[in-house]
């Protein structure tokens, strides 16, 4: 991993609809738990609620449409060369996808190896992609969770960091399920980027070791 500059991490986040993770992030860099500024808010959907609460904390945010570049052959190459331009004008140490629903390109992968954050609802491995918490329920399972993961080029496979665990109730909806998941994503989310901001992350091929914390084998936060 990169020896940071001194002062507070610079942080973007992209983000296409509700926010809570941002705003889970927001409310740990204004509780000083995090040494961190956001730097950047950018969301594909002009309507995001992620943008108000941007807007709402006094943080720098933009929408950047993506209909300009439909119909090209390279369009999510040229959307994402956006992006990175920004990225770099903001000199942005750590990029977080917090509920951003686009596939990012390798451009963007490979300018940020192990300095992009994904969050995820669901125990990665199992249950990449959409409407994972659905698919929980009616595989059977009796425990799900959440995951935040170093991002790679394969969507949802990259290295782990965190890790939640939630049970799953006989009652349970996917909504219902969703939501006390969530919770769990409010805590592993701002606490991935915390020890990040901490330098303690170190990737060691697949596995994400936390320096002068617990065992990696203890990672899994339990939901109790
Ligand atoms: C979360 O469930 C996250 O795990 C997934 O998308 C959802 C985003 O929620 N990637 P929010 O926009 O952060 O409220």
């Amino acid at each position: 991993m990169s020896v940071r500059q001194t002062g507070p991490l610079r942080v973007a986040v992209l983000a296409s609809g509700r926010g809570s993770n941002l705003q889970a992030v927001i409310d740990a860099i204004e509780a000083k738990v995090i040494q961190a500024e956001i730097v950047a808010v950018i969301s594909n959907k002009k309507d995001a609620l992620a943008l108000e609460r941007a807007r709402k904390h006094g943080l720098p945010h933009l929408f950047v449409d993506p209909k300009p570049f439909a119909g090209r052959p390279d369009s999510r190459e040229a959307y994402d060369r956006v992006l990175l331009d920004v990225l770099e004008q903001r000199r942005v140490e750590l990029v977080l996808l917090a509920g951003y629903m686009k596939i990012v390109t390798s451009l963007l992968v490979n300018a940020y190896v192990n300095r992009m954050m994904n969050i995820h609802p669901s125990l990665l491995p199992s249950f990449p992609g959409l409407e994972v918490q659905k698919k929980a329920i009616d595989w059977g399972c009796k425990v799900t969770g959440c995951t935040v993961h170093f991002v790679t080029e394969g969507v949802d496979e990259g290295p782990i960091i965190l890790q939640a665990a939630v049970p799953i109730l006989d009652h349970d909806t996917p909504e219902t399920l969703a939501a006390r998941i969530l919770e769990q994503e409010h805590k592993i989310f701002p606490r991935a980027v915390q020890l990040f901001a901490e330098g303690r992350l170190k990737v060691d091929g697949r596995r994400v070791l936390i320096e002068d914390g617990q065992p990696v084998g203890q990672a899994i936060i339990s939901a109790s």
